[in-house]
């Protein structure tokens, strides 16, 4: 163990990940690990929840349908209080008791929804696993990550301590974390901010998951060690043969690292596709807006960063029509009015909510209606 204050020891081991050839698998992505099978292993079905409070109802998720595959990358991706999180902690069972919720989750054909407690226990935390924002928040500062390693596999199966600590290093060997015996003893606090989140998906993998739920695994962050952390989750997805639905509220995440894409807007799927069409022919503003405010993908540095004018709408008093029309640039009367349902567009499965989409597929650069007057007139 490293002695001096825990930071510096913390950082020491965290770019001594960094540095390690044999750690670091550059330029994993998608194509390299094992394609999707058919079976689909979760499906959401018009998920709605939504929180009465003192201000009013929040309609926080309204009717959200998705289908995942076994092995497969589905990202879901919204501007922050779009609904991402409240739907994965449904699927979950982690919403307070006030949350009303209606629809389907269906494991593998049984609706979640509708199990005895103890059933669900059963699969939740074993079958379908979940790496949180914030690692703190989920590791106990108290216990070693090695007491809560073991836990987590002796909350579902009967076996020795020693036999699940055994396990626990093996895990802590997978996500990248070296001196793994040594770190088992090592408190969360002990660990930097990118060796949290290593443990964090060790914890989520141990019991050979078949779904892990990935909300913001990596906004805490640097962008350096996000993208190792995206390459682990990906590795780490492969070794136990989990699919992943990854959660962010920035798409040049989702980019090479998921299957399919799910766009969220104020509670609601408007976009839904395989990430290449939508990244380069998407067919609903938002989508557009958001493609136009990523950096990279612009090719011409931060100054072109293009962010989306205003502001979601409040989810207790929603506009009526499409809830985008205040701030899109192809908003009609009709849209003003009426809210488009999630449909086909040209392109096969490719779903999208907007009356427009078809103005979209015309334009040479679907982001184009988002320029600035002063970026038009140059
Ligand atoms: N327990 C709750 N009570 C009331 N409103 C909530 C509760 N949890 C979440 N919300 C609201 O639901 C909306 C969606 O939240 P969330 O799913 O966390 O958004 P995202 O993860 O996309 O940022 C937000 O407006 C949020 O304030
Ligand atoms: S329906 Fe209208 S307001 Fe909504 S995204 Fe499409 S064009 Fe814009
Ligand atoms: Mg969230």
């Amino acid at each position: 163990m490293p002695a001096g204050p825990y930071e510096d020891g913390a950082h020491e081991l965290s770019s001594h990940v960094t540095d390690s050839a044999e750690e670091v698998h550059v330029g994993l992505t998608l194509d390299a690990v094992r394609p999707p099978s058919s079976e689909e292993i979760l499906k959401v079905e018009d998920l709605t929840v939504e929180f009465p409070t003192e201000d009013g109802v929040v309609r926080a998720v309204r009717g959200v349908s998705y289908s995942l595959r076994e092995r497969e990358v589905l990202g879901i991706v919204g501007e922050s209080g779009s609904g991402k999180s409240v739907s994965s902690l449904a699927v979950m069972g982690l919403l307070p008791k006030s949350a009303r919720i209606r629809g389907r989750i269906l494991f593998r054909g049984d609706d979640m929804l509708k199990m005895s407690p103890r059933k669900q226990r059963s699969l939740r935390g074993r079958k379908i696993a979940m790496v949180f924002q914030d690692p703190m928040t989920a590791l106990n500062p108290v216990y070693t990550i090695g007491d809560q390693l073991a836990e987590a596999v002796l909350a579902h199966e009967l076996m020795p301590r020693k036999t699940a600590l055994a396990r626990a290093k093996e895990m802590l060997d997978l996500v990248g974390i070296p001196q793994a015996e040594a770190r088992l003893r090592s408190y969360p606090h002990e660990f930097s901010g990118g060796m949290r989140q290593r443990a964090m998906i060790a914890m989520a993998v141990i019991n050979n998951p078949d779904i892990i739920i990935a909300d913001e695994p990596t906004t805490a962050l640097d962008v350096t060690v996000q993208a190792q952390i995206l390459e682990k989750l990906l590795e780490v997805k492969d070794a136990v043969n989990a699919a992943i639905v990854l959660i962010t509220h920035d798409l040049g995440v989702i980019a090479g690292m998921a299957h399919r894409v799910l766009v969220m807007y104020a509670g609601r799927p408007v976009e839904l596709g395989e990430t290449d069409p939508v990244f380069e022919e998407p067919r609903m503003p938002y989508t557009a807006g958001l493609l136009g405010s990523i950096p990279s993908l612009e090719g011409g540095g931060a100054s072109r960063l293009r962010p989306i004018k205003g502001t979601p709408p409040s989810l207790i008093n929603l506009p009526s029509g499409c809830p985008f029309s205040p701030r899109c640039p192809l908003a009609t009367e009709v849209c003003r009015t009426e809210e488009p349902p999630l449909a086909e567009t040209d392109s096969g499965a490719h779903y999208a909510a907007c009356h427009h989409w078809d103005r979209l597929a015309a334009a040479e650069d679907p982001t184009e209606f988002f320029r600035t007057e002063s970026e038009t007139v140059a």
